[in-house]
């Protein structure tokens, strides 16, 4: 299955209002996507549609060519919400080895997760001990355990100094080299910059979907930040 991930004719209601409305695409294995728009514009809305966890109200939504939500394509991502879900009372170690057990991994692989995170140090750290920027590690790492074929991040390097995100984003690419699909959300330009491609959202829309070379070609911009903002003003939907 090439197309790991296919969206198609997506649209998400929530508290009666359309968050997402009729959004499609599809993520191969072995690629780094980025998730990029305006805040509310839907990206989270997205991912946990494909984690899941996310009812909706039109469209198809498929992980290795299951239903998302099922238990074969829940099987096959890893996903960090926005919003770390984590044991605050137990360890890093801990929370690790709880969200392991449940999936089938064993300690060694818990110890590969914690180590790709830079976490070493703190494993033995009750998490609520801990600074914002590891607790959204620790929820990082939890989506890593497994070595998953599709890997949802949501703003996984908010917090985090510029070393943390270079190592982070080393990561990313080297995973989706290895085959990994990966849908990383961010605000950050410089972070887009990295990804292969980029879905643009506005309004629970899809307003491009193109290499960040190609939207500053076509946007006659040089950075992202004004193709950005050029293609949010111009365009259309
Ligand atoms: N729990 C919720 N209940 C009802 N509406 C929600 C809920 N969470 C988000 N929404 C609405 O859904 C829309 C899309 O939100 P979403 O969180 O997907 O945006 P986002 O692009 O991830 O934003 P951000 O960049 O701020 O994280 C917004 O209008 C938001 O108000
Ligand atoms: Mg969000």
């Amino acid at each position: 299955m090439d197309n790991l991930i296919q969206v198609g004719g997506l649209v998400v209601d929530r508290s009666g209002q359309r968050v997402v409305d009729g959004i499609g695409f599809d993520v191969p294995s072995g690629s780094l996507t980025g998730l990029i728009g305006p805040s509310g514009s839907g990206k989270s809305t997205v991912m946990r549609c494909i984690a899941g966890v996310q009812k909706h109200a039109g469209g198809l939504v498929k992980v290795g060519g299951y239903e998302a939500g099922s238990r074969m394509a829940r099987g096959l991502v890893g996903y960090q919400p926005q919003r770390p879900a984590v044991y605050l009372d137990l360890t890093v170690r801990e929370n690790l080895s709880y969200f392991a057990t449940m999936i089938g991994v064993g300690a060694s692989g818990v110890s590969e997760a914690i180590d790709r995170v830079s976490l070493g140090g703190e494993a033995s750290r009750c998490v609520e001990r801990l600074s914002g920027g590891q607790v959204a590690r620790v929820s990082l790492a939890i989506a890593l355990l497994g070595s998953p074929s599709v890997l949802l991040l949501d703003e996984p390097t908010v917090g985090l100094d510029p070393v943390l995100r270079e190592d982070l984003w080393r990561l990313f690419a080297t995973l989706a080299a290895q085959g990994t699909a990966l849908v990383v959300s961010s605000h950050v330009m410089d972070e887009a910059e990295r990804c292969e491609r980029l879905l643009l959202l506005r309004d629970g829309r899809l307003l491009a979907d193109a290499a960040p070379s190609a939207l500053k070609a076509e946007t006659g911009t040089t950075d992202l930040d004004s193709a950005f903002l050029a293609v949010i003003r111009t365009r259309r939907v």
